[in-house]
């Protein structure tokens, strides 16, 4: 199980990959004492940023300043690289090694894959650029976004190559409208390829450098949590924080820890906390102080699906919430965990749900399977289906706003159906995507009113794939317990017209519709309409369809 696997952090790649950041997070850094006057009141947050004392500050100095003749910086001024006006809207970059995606690289303005052969020899590194997960609810101009594959990059052109990346952004992102004024939007309206070019024409030698992308293993979420061997003799301890708040007993626990052990913290992309550097003596003495405080878990005790999931801390915290996230979570795991007990699901079933108080997707909802966004007072969500478990799809909305009495009715259906239906092993996330919404939606409302009793519709199947899933569930025998129903819509004038004929007729509304269609189908009409095709082999459709409907 990849969440038992052992990672050694000291190992020649994750050191590379730490090197990188620390060495972009200097290079990039604002110049001038302008940020720290705007939001920090002129005081530097940390005179020192510990990160300082590992990197050559004179190295970090000439590739910023470097000026390659193709636009990259400003030859004057304080700030080389952002010069009078800093970049559109905020900027992330991520580093990870092949297969690691614990960083969720897809959501990053650039991500970059420090790869190495073998013999930890750097041979270079992948980048990916244009991901971003911030939208707007109700302005289709915004939406949450994977990054594209760039391409390759050898050892001496990566900070050329990220430099030209930035100054594209810089100088051709959009200052206009601050919605659309992220990277990927750009990204999105040159395409990859344009995106590319623009890139190139920063780079030294026209862009040479930049290859085509190496193949690389399937990215994998991964969590370090529990205790692992750091590959240098001494330990890590990954511990859970639940949507990243801590207080209680576990804060209490875990000043003791730092007091007394002096641990190196590292806080994780998932909120949760590494306490690194611990010698093998040491692990008891962790373990106890958090028996001590009651706040030891046993990693493979824990629910997977509270160990995967991350809310935003939404309210009362986050000006910008709509709705409650962190503090409500909690509740909605359990809520889950029951309905998935309702549906027929083990416990040791799970999969990544994450949760926001708005669309900016703080918590990153638009990777996960399963996400609730704030969209409407009163705890109304948007939901999201169809992440993958590994965070390398983009989920798409299935409901857009759910109150909570809605919440139950449309998950319960829903881990019916992956239950009746999966392929083996396939995850919810998976699945959900594989289905596509219109058969989720058509099952979860035949299910639905199939328990209400009697008050069945389905609608119809629009798609290849629709048609395939009810043939399937068919053959099942799944359509005697649960039966299928064909559903159009219609504009609320008709419905409203054709509801007053069937009351004024003393016929069901179903009946009507079905004797005025197929009159109306069967008709000279239809074919003066639509032409002499239109009944091409479609049948008669039978004259009285009540005993179809029962
Ligand atoms: C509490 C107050 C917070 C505010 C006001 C806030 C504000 C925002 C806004 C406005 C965006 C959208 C950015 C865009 O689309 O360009 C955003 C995105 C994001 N925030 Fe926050 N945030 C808060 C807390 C947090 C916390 C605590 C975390 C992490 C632990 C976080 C992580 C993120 C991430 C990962 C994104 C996605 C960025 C993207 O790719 O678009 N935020 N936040
Ligand atoms: S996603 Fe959550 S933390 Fe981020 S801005 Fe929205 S409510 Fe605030």
């Amino acid at each position: 199980m990849f969440w038992r696997r052992r990672q050694p952090f000291q190992s020649p790649p994750y050191k590379h990959v730490r090197h990188i950041a620390k060495m972009l997070a200097e290079v990039f850094a604002p110049q001038t004492g302008a940020l720290c006057e705007v939001w920090l009141d002129g005081e530097k947050a940390a005179t020192v940023e510990y990160w300082k004392k590992d990197i050559d500050m004179d190295e970090v100095k000439r590739i910023r300043e470097h000026d390659n003749g193709h636009g990259q910086v400003f030859k004057t001024g304080e700030e080389p690289i952002y010069g009078e006006t800093y970049l559109p809207r905020k900027f992330k970059m991520g580093v990870t090694v092949p297969g690691d995606n614990s960083i969720d690289i897809f959501t990053h303005d650039i991500g970059i894959v420090v790869l190495m052969d073998e013999n930890y020899v750097l041979q270079g590194y992948n980048i990916l650029v244009g991901g971003g997960m911030g939208r707007t609810h109700n302005k289709e101009i915004t939406f949450p976004r994977l990054a594209d594959p760039l391409g390759f990059l050898e050892p001496e052109s990566l900070f050329d190559a990220v430099k030209a990346i930035v100054a594209a952004q810089r100088d051709h992102g959009d200052r206009e409208v601050r919605a659309t004024a992220r990277m990927k939007y750009l990204v999105q309206k040159l395409g990859i390829d344009g995106f590319r070019d623009l890139v190139r024409s920063y780079m030294t030698d026209g862009g040479i450098a930049l290859q085509p992308w190496r193949p690389m293993p399937d990215w994998e979420y991964r969590d370090y949590l529990g205790w692992h061997e750091d590959g240098h003799g001494t330990l890590f301890y990954g511990l859970l924080i639940d949507n990243g708040r801590v207080r209680g007993p576990l804060k209490k626990a875990l000043r003791q820890i730092v007091d007394e052990l002096s641990p190196f913290l590292v806080v994780t992309p998932h909120q949760n906390l590494l306490l690194t550097n611990i010698q093998p003596e040491q692990r008891r003495v962790v373990e106890e102080i958090f028996e001590r405080y009651g706040v030891y878990r046993d990693v493979d005790r824990i629910d997977q699906l509270v160990r995967k999931a991350m809310a935003c801390p939404a309210l009362p915290l986050c000006p910008l919430a709509i709705t409650e996230a962190e503090r409500v979570m909690p509740e909605h795991l359990e809520r889950v965990r029951a309905i998935l007990g309702k549906a027929g699901i083990p416990p040791s079933e799970s999969f990544v749900m994450r949760m926001t108080g708005c669309p900016n997707g703080c918590s990153r909802p638009y990777m996960a399977e399963l996400a609730l966004v704030g969209s409407g007072p009163n705890g109304v969500y948007q939901l999201w289906l169809g992440g993958s478990p590994h965070q390398t799809r983009l989920a798409w909305t299935y409901a857009d706003r759910l109150p909570p009495a809605e919440l139950d009715r449309t998950l319960e259906p829903l881990f019916v159906f992956w239950k009746q239906e999966r392929k083996p092993s396939e995850s919810f996330g998976d699945f959900c995507d594989r289905m596509g919404k219109s058969t989720l939606e058509q099952f979860v409302a035949q299910y639905n009113e199939g328990n209400a009793n009697g008050q069945i519709a389905a609608e119809h199947p629009t798609n290849a794939h629709a048609a395939d899933a009810f043939e399937k569930a068919k053959t099942r025998g799944r359509a005697e317990k649960i039966p299928i129903r064909p559903r159009v819509s219609l504009r609320p004038a008709v419905h409203a017209r054709l509801r007053a004929m069937a009351a004024r007729a003393g016929v069901p509304l179903k009946v009507l519709v079905d004797e005025i269609l197929n009159n109306f189908i069967n008709s000279p009409e239809s074919e003066s309409i639509f032409g002499s095709s239109i009944r091409d082999g479609i049948g008669t459709g039978g004259a009285t369809n009540d005993k179809q409907y029962p």
